[in-house]
């Protein structure tokens, strides 16, 4: 019996569904990465996601919510052990993960992007052959790396962190020639130190958008929410939030906080 904790007419009589559904939705998540989900100096959390969560949890569903900070390698299965109720980290939806979770419609759309160091001998993705570039463990990025590493048959070293502080590391200390990673992550990056640019080309967005933007695009990807395959009433509802936020004009608020200006 679906439901069987006695959910009638939309009204919770208890038991687990119900008790699920009363407390705080927690939400794991790998801090930092931002713009989507990081600390400011003075401590609080914050971050596209994060304001996202705000308008979804505590605006549109009246929730209370928390994030719950976890490796981002192992963030699926601690979401199937039942560490927290959901992934929001800026996650890309893709097939080997839908295997194991569900998403929900998606919200984003990001690019797997090359960040290297201003003057650097690397000027097309060619260059990275013999080379090592640095990613964040169980990342697309990582995925990304793996293949130019086929496509140059073996003769690519890469280094993956558990962290994407840790590549950016590298990268400055020049342990790595490059930074694999989201588009929007490595152009915070780039903003905020003269020494980091983008490698610039054409690349899958060309094939997608008209506007592609001016650095090179490995891959076209889109952010999801992510939940057990067991939770899909939970799931529609977040869904339902979701476009609402989208539909009110909360999300582009959103967006233009940390995307224009
Ligand atoms: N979008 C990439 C992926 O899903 C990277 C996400 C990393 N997120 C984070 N909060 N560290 O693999």
């Amino acid at each position: 019996v679906k439901g069987s904790a006695g959910i009638v007419g939309g009204l919770s009589l208890g038991g687990l569904a119900g008790a699920q559904d009363q407390g705080v939705v927690r939400i794991g998540s790998d801090i930092p990465y931002k713009p989507f989900e990081y600390r400011t100096q003075s401590g609080d959390l914050t971050g596209f996601d994060v304001d996202l969560a705000e308008a979804i949890f505590a605006g549109q569903m009246d929730r209370d919510y928390e994030f719950v900070q976890t490796g981002f390698d192992t963030i699926i299965p601690s979401l199937n052990n039942g560490n927290f109720r959901i992934i929001m980290s800026a996650m890309t939806i893709n097939d080997q993960r839908d295997q194991q979770v569900d998403f929900s419609e998606p919200y984003f759309i990001a690019y797997q992007t090359v960040a290297i160091l201003q003057g650097s001998d690397v000027q097309s993705v060619e260059d990275l052959k013999g080379k090592t570039v640095a990613v964040q463990k169980g990342t697309t990025g990582e995925a990304a790396a793996q293949q130019l590493k086929e496509q140059f048959g073996g003769d690519l070293n890469i280094d993956s962190y558990d962290q994407i502080p840790g590549a950016f590391n590298a990268l400055l200390n020049n342990q790595a020639v490059a930074v694999i990673n989201d588009n929007a992550v490595n152009l915070q990056y780039a903003d905020e130190r003269d020494s980091i640019v983008m490698l610039e080309g054409e690349g899958q967005a060309a094939q997608e958008f008209e506007n592609a933007p001016p650095y090179l695009t490995l891959t076209v990807e889109r952010y999801g929410i992510a939940f057990r395959e067991d939770d899909d009433e939970f799931r529609q509802q977040v869904n339902e939030a979701l476009n609402a936020v989208i539909g009110s004009g909360q999300y582009a608020e959103i967006y233009k906080e940390y995307f224009t200006g």
